[in-house]
Parts: structure tokens; C-alpha cells; sequence
């Protein structure tokens, strides 16, 4: 029964689905971004929200590692084996759904239209479970994360305050900038060893990238260096949950409740976002 409902949905698509869709990404690899997705979905759900991760990091199964989790079945499936993508939802982890990208799969990092309209389509109909969709994305930058970057109702940008770091996210800043849909960027600023050196670093970003790209870039936050984080990935217990007092902790809970005060997004919902991802209305073949 449940079966066939679910497949009835994913052939009758809903109208719209008021999901929200947030890409984290940075320039560089090794950042923070999937500590920052799983921390912050579960900083979310404490907060009332649904997030569901979906990583995109195919080469490497960090999510997966991260929460202590083997899913049975991945996005690789969902797309090459036709697999419902409920099953591929792994929920019931401290708060958050998550569906993996699954490993070593070269391909799926250059998918086409055809197979990423089909997985959006899929997570569309997600909207009875889900309500916020994290997309954890990995190193390298492709036209696929470009083209999530700026149709997401908002991309958070990661980086640390090294200066390497910081100008890699600059140049990325500057990439997207200069693209026909420019994106929603929030910025978080990870591994800082005070918040002198954060809010430093927060105010630095933002003044130069707005005078040399014209990109307005909302400061979302912070979170400071915290060896808790490196312990955690070590215990594959997301560090809200192993350390829920360390300084790290606490500016997850910050970064949330920013998050959820002050949503620069003008009109959540799937299919505006699909339209900016597709330059178009997401209807046919998928
Ligand atoms: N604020 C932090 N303080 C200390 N270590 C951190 C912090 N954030 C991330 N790390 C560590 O840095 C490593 C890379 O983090 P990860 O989230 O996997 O980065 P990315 O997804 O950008 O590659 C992990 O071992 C993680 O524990
Ligand atoms: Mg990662």
C-alpha cells in the first residue's frame, strides 16, 4: 500500500513543495563543509525543522563516516538502479535524514540533465518528510555545483580565516558572480581561533568581495577551532551530540538560530529552484 502511494506521488509530482534548498560548498576541500551540514541539520532539528542531507561528495563517503552509518542504498542507486529514493533515506540519526552519495562513482560528479532532473524531481517528493534539503558538496568545482550554488535558495560559503582559504572563496565569489543567476551566498566562517579573529575575518570577506565582485554576501557566522570536532569525526558521533558543550557546539546553536531568524530567500519552494536549475520549469522527461 505505502508502496504504491509513494510511487503514485513521484508519477504525479506536487504543484510545488515548499522545501527549502540550501547547498554548502566551499573552494577548497577539507574546510568544514560536512561538519557544518550534519552539525547544523541537527542544530536545525532541535529547532523544529526536517533537514534532510544529501551528499554530493561522490568520491568520498564522508557523511556516511560521519554519522556511523552504512546506507543500505545511495543516490547511485536512485539513479542507475531505478531504487525508490525513500529507501535511499536513512533517518532516525540524531534528528537529520540523510541520503549518501555513495563512493568511487567518477560518473555521477558530471551527471546530465536527464539523471540530476531525475533526482530533484525524486527529492521533490520528499516534502512529507523533509522540509530543509542540505546538499553537502565536495572539492572541486563543476559546472553542476555552479549551477546548484545559484539556483539554491541559499548557498552557504564556507572557509576558514587562512588567507589560502580565503581566497580561493573569494575567487569562487567572483566566479558566480559574473554568472546571469547570481546566487543567494551566506558566509561561515570555520576553524577560527577567537571570535575577534572570526568576526575579523566575516567583516574582511564581505567588505572585499562586495567592492571587487558588487556580490552582497550575508554573514551567517562562525564556528571556532575545536579539537571536539576532530574527537567526533574519530567517534563517528556528530559532535553536537558527543561534545554538546564545547565552544564548536555552541556556535552551531548560534549559526542556527541566525539561520532560521533571518532567511534571505525570497520564495522557498522546489520549483522556483528547479526552474533556476534547469532554466526552466523542470517538466518533462525526468
Ligand atoms: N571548527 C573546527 N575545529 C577543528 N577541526 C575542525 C573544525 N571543522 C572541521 N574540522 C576538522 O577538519 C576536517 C575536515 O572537515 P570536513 O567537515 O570533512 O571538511 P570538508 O567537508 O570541507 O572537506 C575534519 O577532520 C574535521 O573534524
Ligand atoms: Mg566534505
Amino acid at each position: 500500500m505505502e508502496q504504491a502511494k509513494n510511487l503514485k506521488k513521484m508519477m504525479q509530482p506536487p504543484e510545488d513543495s515548499a522545501i527549502r534548498v540550501i547547498t554548502v560548498t566551499s573552494a577548497k576541500g577539507g574546510v568544514g563543509k560536512s561538519s557544518v551540514a550534519v552539525n547544523l541539520a541537527i542544530a536545525l532539528s532541535r529547532r523544529g525543522k526536517r533537514p534532510l542531507i544529501v551528499d554530493t561528495d561522490f568520491g568520498l563517503a564522508n557523511i556516511d563516516v560521519m554519522l556511523g552509518v552504512k546506507p543500505k542504498y545511495d543516490l547511485y542507486n536512485v539513479i542507475k538502479d531505478r531504487t525508490d529514493i525513500r529507501e535511499a533515506v536513512v533517518s532516525g540519526l540524531y534528528g537529520v535524514q540523510f541520503i549518501s552519495g555513495g563512493s568511487g562513482i567518477e560518473e555521477l560528479l558530471t551527471l546530465g540533465d536527464h539523471d540530476l532532473q531525475r533526482i530533484i524531481r525524486n527529492l521533490m517528493c520528499l516534502d512529507d518528510i523533509a522540509d530543509c534539503i542540505l546538499f553537502d558538496t565536495g572539492a572541486g568545482i563543476n559546472e553542476n555545483i555552479l549551477r546548484l550554488i545559484c539556483a539554491s535558495h541559499e548557498t552557504l560559503l564556507v572557509t576558514t580565516p587562512e588567507p589560502t582559504s580565503f581566497m580561493d572563496a573569494y575567487a569562487l565569489v567572483k566566479i558566480v558572480g559574473k554568472r546571469e543567476l547570481k546566487p543567494s551566498l551566506r558566509l561561515v566562517v570555520n576553524r577560527a581561533e577567537t571570535e575577534k579573529e572570526a568576526e575579523a575575518a566575516i567583516d574582511g570577506f564581505v567588505r572585499i568581495a562586495g567592492k571587487y565582485t558588487g556580490m552582497t554576501i550575508d554573514p551567517l557566522g562562525y564556528i571556532l577551532r575545536d579539537d571536539n570536532m576532530v574527537r567526533a569525526v574519530k567517534l563517528q558521533v556528530p559532535l553536537l551530540i558527543s561534545y554538546p558543550n564545547s565552544r564548536a557546539a555552541y556556535n552551531f546553536d548560534r549559526l542556527a538560530a541566525n539561520f532560521l531568524q533571518s532567511p534571505v530567500t525570497d520564495v522557498p519552494g522546489m520549483r522556483g529552484f528547479i526552474k533556476r536549475l534547469f532554466g526552466k520549469t523542470g517538466e518533462g522527461d525526468a
